[in-house]
């Protein structure tokens, strides 16, 4: 077994009773060193910054004072760490009574900050570096903007201990030099198929924000159902699931800023032209098609969509894009984000049919196809989409749609602007390395590594292909697309499935600068506040911290999955703690016990 310090936690007896740890956080930083002379107190850490007047002052402020209340709160006990002597963690056991020398206490952060007033946007400056020395008595904490300061709090609060009675303490002296490989990590959460609480979206950015994932990506609305409040026409709303069910100016305002005041941005998705039916649908009968179709999943040949219930947007009538216009500009100036999600995936030629103009556009020229009609609404829809009236004022809004609109087999379009960021989820690297191939940026979102719905299953009712009493295998029916026991993209993806995932494998160096980073994604048909947390958490902590610093020891270059293992499963326990339901991963034992539950002996299995 090999044992790096850097990566991993090792309990360090002392000569005082109590046990201090070299404490690893999630995700791992680039770099942590550390030195041998022993934990200090924490005191009351009064925060010094420099701020000057910045308008962020207060942001940053509270920042700290959320990571270092919660550090008081919790009083920490690492649950699950990396221990190489003895059989399992012992649990710190001083009396706290022990006596320290006076510069054995931590009185301050010192915070230096070169540019506070930096944008939350796309490609900020994340990095922050954080110094503990034994000859001082403060942190000090660097950062290029206050983004950074916010991730270096979420790293010292994960430092800060108990001393195993009420005291705190840091072993130290510690380095922490940190900053993030990718620019883009996410988070997508689907209000469309089932909602979800304010209070349950602030708790999966609580998760986010202590995981260093900097993005909730918001799938808002589908063809089943429109949750969110639009003045220019609250008819919309008509098809949320019930008045209750339905996010108002105010809630759309409390989310962003929850999210912006700790460092996550909100990236609104409004798809479009396929799954659209709700809502649309109810301000002009006219610009949806196949609304009131059969889905035919059972004809195939015939079938108006994958799911139901079925809808596009018809993109022929010019009444469409007058509504498009509105509804986009009105989300503008609520999501005032750099970024706009506008959809683009799964269209179905076969929804079109049921329109009369879309009908009379193909009658007109017999050549038409259905890749010319996505053509003609990217034509259409994208000098809407980032016209500088409909983005609030915004002159560097850039769109996002899902790859479908230039790989789809049946109807991707023949010229899409390369200033797309296309959201890649089929087929796994090799759609990366195709689309950044093509030359555009790409944010990975495969579904056989990161979407976290998959493997619970069929949904859809009335299904006879369940009633199979057995088969020769004892196998479950395999069917829906290929994917096993009934779900497209099953089976589960596990935490090891997503941390291992070689996203920019086969890339160019080139193809590598147009990745912008990952996004794990949580479709809601089978998701409301009940389960929302435990099927995000702590998944997308495997996803942060790939993300982050990559699967990868820095030095060795081998997949240190072994060694995320009790980071992993100490930052549940941790995010349990902090109010987020996350799931267990694992037998409490195998937490207790490190190694005890590895499938291979060989610490290095996995490379
Ligand atoms: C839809 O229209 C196209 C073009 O006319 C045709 O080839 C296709 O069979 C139609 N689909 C259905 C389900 O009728
Ligand atoms: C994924 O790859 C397979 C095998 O090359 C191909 O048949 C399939 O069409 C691809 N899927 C998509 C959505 O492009």
């Amino acid at each position: 077994m090999r044992f790096t310090e850097t990566l991993t936690a090792i309990v360090v007896g002392l000569a005082a009773s109590a046990e201090a740890v070299k404490v690893n956080p999630l995700p791992a930083p680039q770099s942590v060193t550390w030195g041998e002379s022993g934990p200090k107190n924490v005191g009351w850490l009064e925060l010094r910054t420099d701020a000057r007047g910045s308008k962020n002052q207060r942001l940053v402020r509270d920042a700290f004072d959320r990571a270092y209340s919660t550090a008081r709160k919790l009083q920490w006990v690492p649950q699950a760490i990396e221990e190489p002597i003895l059989k399992y963690p012992e649990i710190p056991t001083g009396t706290g009574n022990e006596k320290r020398e006076a510069s054995s206490w931590l009185s301050g952060v010192d915070l230096k900050i070169a540019d506070w007033d930096a944008e939350l946007k796309h490609g900020v400056d994340e990095s922050y570096d954080i110094k503990i020395e034994a000859s001082s008595n403060s942190i000090k904490i660097n950062a290029e903007t206050v983004w950074g300061a916010l991730h270096a709090f979420t790293t010292l609060q994960q430092l800060i201990i108990s001393d195993g009675k009420q005291g705190l303490i840091i072993e130290q002296p510690v380095e922490i030099k940190d900053e993030p490989n990718f620019p883009y990590r996410g988070l997508m959460l689907d209000s469309g198929r089932n909602f979800i609480t304010v209070a349950k979206i602030k708790e999966q950015i609580d998760g986010l924000a202590l995981s260093k994932l900097n993005i909730l990506h918001w799938h808002i609305t589908d063809s089943q159902s429109w949750p969110i409040h639009l003045d220019k026409y609250p008819q919309v709303t008509k098809d949320a699931y019930s008045p209750r069910e339905v996010y108002s100016n105010r809630d759309v305002a409390d989310i962003i800023a929850y999210a912006h005041a700790r460092g996550v941005r909100v990236i609104p998705e409004i798809d479009m032209p396929g799954h659209s039916a709700s809502g649309w649908q109810q301000i002009d009968e006219s610009i949806v098609t196949c609304v009131d179709s059969w889905w035919s999943n059972d004809d195939w040949p015939k079938h108006t969509a994958v799911q139901p219930n079925p809808g596009q947007l018809d993109v022929i009538n010019e009444k469409t894009y007058d509504v498009v216009t509105d509804v986009y500009r009105e989300l503008s100036g609520r999501f005032t984000d750099d970024f706009f999600h506008v959809g683009g995936d799964e269209l179905q030629p076969n929804c079109f049919n049921f329109s009369l103009p879309i009908r009379q556009w193909f009658a007109e020229d017999p050549s038409r196809t259905y890749h010319d009609l996505n053509q003609h609404w990217v034509d259409t829809a994208m000098p809407i989409f980032t016209d500088e009236k409909n983005t609030g004022g915004r002159k560097d809004r850039r769109i996002i749609m899902w790859e479908d609109v230039v790989l789809s087999h049946d109807s991707s379009a023949h010229n899409v602007p390369k200033d797309i960021i296309m959201q890649a989820w089929n087929n796994g690297s090799d759609h990366v390395n195709k689309l950044t191939g093509m030359g555009y940026d790409v944010i990975v979102s495969s579904a056989d590594f990161l979407y976290l719905d998959c493997g619970h299953g069929g949904y859809v009712t009335n299904d006879a292909r369940y009633n199979v009493q057995e088969n020769p295998d004892w196998e479950h029916p395999n069917f829906n697309y290929g994917g096993t026991g009934g779900s497209w993209c099953a089976p589960y993806n596990t935490w090891q499935r997503i941390y291992m995932y070689d996203f920019t494998r086969g890339l160019t160096d080139e193809q590598k600068e147009k990745v912008l980073g990952v996004a794990v994604t949580l479709f809601g048909e089978q998701v409301d506040d009940t389960v929302v947390s435990s099927k995000v958490w702590p998944r997308a902590a495997a996803a942060g911290e790939l993300a982050w610093s990559g699967n990868r020891d820095p030095e060795t270059g081998k997949k240190r999955a072994t060694y995320m293992t009790q980071r992993i499963l100490n930052f549940r326990e941790y995010l349990l703690a902090v109010g987020v339901e996350a799931a267990p991963l694992v037998p409490k034992y195998c937490l207790q016990h490190p190694h005890a539950c590895d499938l291979y002996y060989d610490q290095d299995a996995v490379e």
